[in-house]
């Protein structure tokens, strides 16, 4: 392996129009995201989502509009520090623009390319058959409001192959005929997108899984970490040197190897300035008022109720991620759309493995709500209805984690011990109400942090369930203080 020998960096041409996403790698947005195309690939747990995160802060920073389309509902606490608007399909209580369906995504499209505007496209909340309908009218709509005004817009896809796999599973009609259309603009814009200024990046987890004519695309290549041979295959056919197969089959989360700019290369992805992914504590609403007045314009267009996120710009900015991170979290899990029920298995005895980390407690229960929310996410949301808050305790002692269990199913609920994300955790369901909670216990400043989400059908049974909750664990564990909420 080389380093950068007719490098990457090399390649940039100008300052200003740069992203850097790991030292050493800086793209241009014209020459390789508009002209080229980028992929973005590696399995589950490699750094695909954190890779785009970094991406969509880059050109933030910048100031290069872009769209994400967010399937998983990651992507909102680009908010906590850019001015980047947040639209859902569905309910989604963090989104500025929600609310919307598949008859607003012609409207959207235009508008967004019109304002110029920075865009989450959140569509964690709707079922397949609605995420498919949508996209395939905004995909046919930015490429025309592209087309008509050519303003460089950096298209970002996460979980593409959702969107355009290479052989799907036999589907409903209804989902088949959406995602046919999806697909068919998904690959115009791949394919001939750049002659509007349009950038293309997806990611995906399997190379073989996604279209090949749309990844065939995408000249740049950021690849994590990879095992399947079938996949390596696909990819010695894309100019992976055979060589490296051990190497990628090695990667760490966050590494990966760069390949169409010059000789291949090992990168390592710098820092999100964000938090990443779906599982933090909301902050308080930005007042940036630039895009205060979008939210306002969109939602007139539309039709629509406007709203602000609850995620936003913090009043200071947030200290630093730690340099490594207190996970790991080493097994791959599948989306939750995938994932079967197992995640948790049934065992008779409680029992949480309380491990110690040397981070401070905050730190330690971020990591609880993201570990629940994106590993055990398909055990706490039975239906997309389902709301879901995190709650985080300090404990004097462990003692009060089995006397918590017995207490919970002395209330009726069915507490049992489960793992997630290489974590023992305790899973607990409240048939009768549908209230669910995942709990996840930690050690850190000579404590023990307790960490309970706690998801129900509405808001306002979430809130009574918080409530109850919150006074169970004061009562079984004497002395513990409520974190926050
Ligand atoms: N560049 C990085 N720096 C630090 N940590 C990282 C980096 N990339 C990934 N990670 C860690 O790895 C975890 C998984 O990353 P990420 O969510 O991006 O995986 P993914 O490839 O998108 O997985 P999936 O296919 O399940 O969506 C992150 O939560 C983070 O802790
Ligand atoms: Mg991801």
């Amino acid at each position: 392996m080389t380093d950068t020998p007719g490098g990457v960096s090399r390649e940039s041409a100008s300052e200003e129009l740069c992203v850097e996403l790991a030292e050493g790698l800086r793209l241009d947005v014209k020459k390789h995201l508009i002209d080229r195309g980028m992929s973005v690939l590696g399995m589950r747990g490699s750094g695909k989502s954190y890779t785009c995160g970094v991406l969509a802060e880059e050109l933030a920073r910048i100031g290069q509009p872009f769209v994400i389309i967010d399937l998983m509902g990651e992507y909102y606490t680009l908010r906590e520090r850019f001015p980047v608007l947040i639209a859902s399909l569905g309910e989604q209580e963090y989104a500025d623009i929600r609310g919307l369906r598949p008859e607003h995504a012609r409207e959207l499209a235009h508008k967004i390319v019109e304002l110029g505007l920075s865009v989450v496209l959140d569509l964690a909340r709707a079922t397949m058959a609605e995420k498919l309908a949508f996209l395939a009218d905004f995909l046919e709509a930015f490429y025309g409001a592209e087309e008509e005004h050519r303003r460089p817009c950096v298209l970002i896809v996460d979980e593409a192959h959702r969107i355009a796999p290479e052989r799907g599973l036999p589907k409903l009609d209804v989902i088949a005929e959406a995602q046919k259309k999806a697909a068919y603009w998904f690959y115009e814009v791949a394919a001939t997108g750049r002659h509007h200024g349009i950038g293309f990046v997806v990611a995906v987890r399997r190379p073989a899984e996604i279209s090949k004519a749309i990844l065939t695309q995408a000249e740049v290549k950021i690849i994590h970490k990879l095992v399947d041979p079938t996949d390596l295959k696909r990819l010695f056919e894309e100019g992976l040197p055979r060589e490296l197969a051990d190497f990628v089959r090695a990667l760490e989360p966050g590494e990966a190897i760069v390949l169409g700019l010059g000789e291949p290369r090992t990168v390592k992805i710098k820092q999100r300035l964000c938090s990443h992914g779906g599982g933090t504590p909301l902050v308080k609403p930005a007042e940036t008022p630039d895009l205060l007045e979008a939210i306002r314009a969109l939602a007139r267009a539309l039709g629509l109720e406007a709203g602000v996120s609850e995620v936003g710009l913090p009043e200071e900015a947030p200290p630093p991620a730690p340099e490594r991170a207190p996970e790991p979290i080493p097994a791959p899990v599948q989306a939750p759309e995938e994932r079967p029920s197992e995640v948790l298995a049934e065992v008779p005895a409680v029992e949480l493995d309380v491990r110690e980390f040397d981070y401070p407690a905050e730190v330690v229960a971020d990591y609880h709500a993201r570990l629940l929310i994106y590993r055990a996410m398909d055990e706490l949301m039975p239906t997309p209805a389902h709301r879901y808050q995190a709650l985080s305790f300090l404990l004097p002692s462990e003692e009060a984690l089995s006397k918590l269990a017995l207490g919970l199913a002395r209330e009726g609920w069915g507490p049992r011990s489960a793992r997630a994300g290489g974590r023992g955790v305790t899973m607990a369901i409240h048939e009768a109400r549908g209230l669910r909670v995942g709990m996840v216990a930690s050690k850190a400043e000579g404590r023990v942090v307790l960490t309970l989400v706690v998801s129900a059908p509405e808001l306002r049974a979430l809130e009574r369930a918080l409530k109850e909750l919150e006074e169970l664990v004061i009562s079984m564990a004497p002395g513990a203080e409520c974190m926050r909420r």
